[in-house]
């Protein structure tokens, strides 16, 4: 009765905005966030505060992202009035950027569904970096329906321009750089939902250089078997036996630092194009999940791009070892043992724990031949942190308390979030026990940990040399096989591949390069 009555009025109140045009002829629409406290009039003719009183009010507060939409107001365009919530102001800073998120992408998601909105104005002046990456998350949909043509099409020669453009009320560097990342974290969303049989490991490569293509300072170089053949890359090539789809091994060198000799920071993921378990075959059932086993790569990759459109003043190197995992004629078998490039012996248990093999030889390459300050992998590695974890954090592992600080508050402030996990060689014994230095798996007790645990044997350079103090290298193991997907949709994640920690590492690398 309540909620009928509430629906009665707002369409009273819609009608008294309405006047002579209909609802499809403006193109032209603004989004006002709504401090319900401190609201100021930014756009004449549409007053967020006497809108928001024509329509009904409850006893409380509205939660943050409840919107109003009232048409032709101003004149000729539509305008979604959406809430930050009660005592907005007295919110903690990082709990305010998620509000403007919320806000601001529900007003998208409501503008999305109105024919012929094209043109959206944003009154940004809350948080203009939060606003930004809000407007492009929420509008991003991936489809392959052919009518009307998807945007995703690979057919495509020309992009498609999207539905809705976006700019802020008032111009601004933040709400720029809000729009890198927004983007940046659709690419990734876009390289994990594409299907594996469109984003093989030759396609990813394409489709990266076409990305960075015209970006200044960047080198891009696309390695293949025979290469990581003479790099004695056994492990990772191991994986790639079971499948006739050539394997890659990408790099990306940027070089940002005025000093481009500088030691880099260096990002390593998992490239798995599609992992069906190999002959230690997955369950049918949401197998196709799966076509998203590379979200390490095409997140390291999409953060790389964010990081060169921005030019920050960093050097980076970023690694991606790409292969299908499938139980080809030729594939390894459980049990076999193979030697790595640091020439440690490994056992493959189950060659659906290839995740960690294609990484172990990708972090020591890397670590050895780039020498970088600092490694982070990223990888799509263990269900068992899906149990942990669920989708709400990744999961991190780290030799650094001190890298771990600046993951962690990174992720803060892009609500991206992190949570540190248990890198402790009292798990040793379960990976350490076979016949070989190291097996690929360490049973169901602490799944996620023992996969860290096993990286951990490539990273060289994390334990101090003798008569040093430091360690040559800090490293960090992030799992996002949790956080790979949202099954649940929130305002600016739509239910799908979340390209996550997209904006987490992007941000990390902004202020470790202001630092400097
Ligand atoms: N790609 C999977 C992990 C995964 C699971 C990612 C669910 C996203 C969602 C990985 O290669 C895998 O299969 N891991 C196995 C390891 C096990 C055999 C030791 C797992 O976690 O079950
Ligand atoms: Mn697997
Ligand atoms: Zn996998």
């Amino acid at each position: 009765m309540f909620a009928r009555c509430q629906n009665s009025l707002l369409s009273q109140a819609r009608s008294a905005a309405l006047l002579s045009t209909t609802r499809n002829m403006s193109s032209k629409s603004y989004v006002l966030p709504y401090d319900h406290q401190t609201s100021s009039s930014v756009v004449e003719g549409a007053d967020p505060a006497s809108l928001w009183s024509l329509t009904p009010r409850g006893d409380k507060p509205p939660k943050a992202g409840t919107t109003r939409v009232f048409y032709n107001t101003p004149k000729d365009a539509t305008t979604v009035v959406t809430s930050l919530g009660g005592d907005f102001a007295k919110k903690p800073a990082n709990t305010k950027r998620e509000l403007v998120r919320k806000a601001v992408a529900s007003a998208v998601k409501d503008l999305k569904s109105h024919e012929g909105v094209k043109v959206v104005k944003v009154d940004a002046s809350v948080d203009p970096h939060a606003a930004a990456v809000a407007a492009h998350l929420a509008q991003y949909k991936f489809t392959l329906k052919t009518s009307p043509i998807s945007a995703f099409d690979p057919r495509l020669k020309e992009p498609i321009p999207e539905k809705l453009s976006f700019a802020p009320l008032e111009e601004s560097k933040d709400w720029d750089r809000g729009v890198i990342y927004g983007q940046s974290q659709n690419l990734a969303r876009t390289l994990m939902e594409l299907p594996a049989n469109m984003m093989t490991p030759t396609a990813f490569c394409e489709r990266v250089k076409q990305e960075f293509e015209g970006i200044p300072n960047v080198e891009i170089i696309v390695r293949d078997e025979v290469w990581a053949a003479e790099k004695g890359m056994n492990v990772f090539l191991s994986v790639t036996h079971g499948t006739s789809e050539p394997a890659k091994f990408l790099e990306i060198h940027y070089k940002g630092a005025a000093n481009k000799d500088e030691r880099p920071l260096a990002f390593v993921g998992k490239g798995i194009t599609f992992d069906s378990g190999g002959i230690s075959l997955k369950p049918g059932a949401g197998m196709k999940l799966m076509r998203g086993d590379m979200g390490g790569a095409a997140t390291v990759v999409a953060s790389a791009l964010a990081i060169a459109k921005l030019q920050l003043p960093i050097n980076l190197v970023v690694s991606t070892p790409l292969t299908e995992n499938m139980p080809g004629p030729s594939a390894t078998k459980p049990g076999d043992i193979i030697y790595a490039m640091n020439g440690k012996s490994v056992e493959v248990d189950n060659t659906d724990a290839e995740g960690r093999l294609v990484l172990s030889d990708a972090i020591y390459y890397t670590a050895t031949e780039y020498k970088p300050h600092t490694l982070i992998d990223v990888a799509t590695l263990t269900g068992a942190v899906v149990i942990a974890l669920g989708e709400v954090y990744s999961g991190v592992y780290s030799t650094s308390d001190e890298l771990w600080d600046q993951i962690h508050q990174a992720g803060e402030i892009e609500h991206d979030r992190f949570w540190r996990m248990p890198l402790d060689e009292e798990y040793g014994p379960q990976i350490y026990s076979s016949n070989a230095d190291l097996q690929n798996t360490g049973g169901r007790p602490a799944g996620s940990a023992t996969a860290a645990l096993f990286l951990k044997a490539f990273a060289e350079g994390i334990e101090p040399k003798d008569g040093e103090s430091e360690p040559n290298m800090k490293w960090a193991h992030v799992d996002i096989a949790g956080s790979m997907e949202a099954t649940r949709a929130s305002p600016y994640q739509a239910i799908g591949m979340t390209g996550r920690p997209v904006r987490a590492l992007v941000e990390y690398v902004r202020r470790l390069s202001n630092a400097a």
